[in-house]
């Protein structure tokens, strides 16, 4: 399917590695120049020539931390006016929620609420003058689905989609979009370390873990960051212009619910 978007010009946050990275690739091969960001330049230098041995579209690079407004400015000096943002970011470290500080739950929310809020607000206005924007943040399944030691993610990205769910129908009769998407097990690096933890936990081998974690999830595997990147790449081409404001569980079926 021609994705309709080739020649368009997207930011991808975080996205070195992982969900980002699989965003920022299938962006790319529907031809849309792309926007890397990371904070370790090794990795974000692998990242570009990974994407670049598959497209021939414009690739920068940004090595910055996206959650510091230093970071979000030198991203927004290497296209001030993208067609397509992608919000991404790390995560907070999994913590009980009764020891987490002050401190603790404030850096969480301005890594996964205001960091995406903040850079909407910057890209936004000339989207709608152009009449043309899409912009697709990257939550988590603990959206929905309450996850032990992760409340503090959990809560700053519900409040994230609670806040872009009123600034979606503000701006969709401009063909600016806003959707999340909510990834449950996808095999990316910080799934694979929280595995291991898990396993040190446990005193087991990963291998243990792994499948345990499997057969929980009806499809039985975990998901193909491909998979996501793909449905990623959906949500901001021209055919995607009516859905705005959802959130998108890509989860194998694990959230067990008709709705
Ligand atoms: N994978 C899953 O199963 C899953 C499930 C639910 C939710 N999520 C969420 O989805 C998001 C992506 O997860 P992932 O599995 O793709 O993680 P990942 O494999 O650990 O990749 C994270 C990417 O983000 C970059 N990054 C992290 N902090 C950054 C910062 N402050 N500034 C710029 N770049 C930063 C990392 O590069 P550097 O470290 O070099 O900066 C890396 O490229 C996370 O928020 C995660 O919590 C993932």
């Amino acid at each position: 399917m021609d994705l309709g978007i080739a020649g368009r010009t997207a930011i991808v946050c975080a996205s070195s590695r992982g969900l980002g990275k699989a965003c920022a690739h299938a962006l790319a091969q529907a031809g849309v120049n792309v926007v890397l960001n990371g904070r370790d330049e090794a990795k974000l230098d692998a990242a570009v020539k990974e994407i670049a041995s598959d497209t021939d579209v414009d690739i920068t690079p940004v090595a910055a931390d996206v959650s510091t407004s230093e970071g979000q400015q030198t991203l927004l000096a290497a296209a001030p006016q993208p067609d397509i943002l992608v919000n991404n970011n790390g995560g907070p470290p999994r913590k009980d929620y009764s020891e987490l500080d002050r401190e603790a739950m404030v850096n969480g929310v301005v890594m996964n609420m205001v960091t995406p809020i903040e850079l909407v607000q910057a890209v936004i206005g000339p989207m709608v003058k152009r009449k043309f924007g899409r912009i697709v943040n990257i939550t988590s399944a603990s959206v929905k689905h309450p996850l032990t030691g992760l409340d503090l993610s959990s809560g700053a990205r519900a409040g994230l989609t609670a806040f872009l769910a009123g600034v979606a129908r503000q701006v969709a009769a401009d063909n600016v979009t806003i959707n999340n998407i909510l990834p449950g097990a996808f095999d990316t690096d910080r799934l694979r370390s929280g595995l291991q933890g898990a396993a040190n936990a446990q005193g087991v081998p990963i291998e243990k873990i792994v499948e345990q974690r499997m057969a929980n999830i009806p499809s039985g595997r975990f998901g193909h960051p491909d998979e996501f990147g793909n449905a990623c790449a959906f949500l901001c081409s021209t055919h995607a212009s009516y859905i705005t404001g959802q959130n998108l569980l890509i989860d194998g079926g694990d959230f067990d619910g008709a709705f």
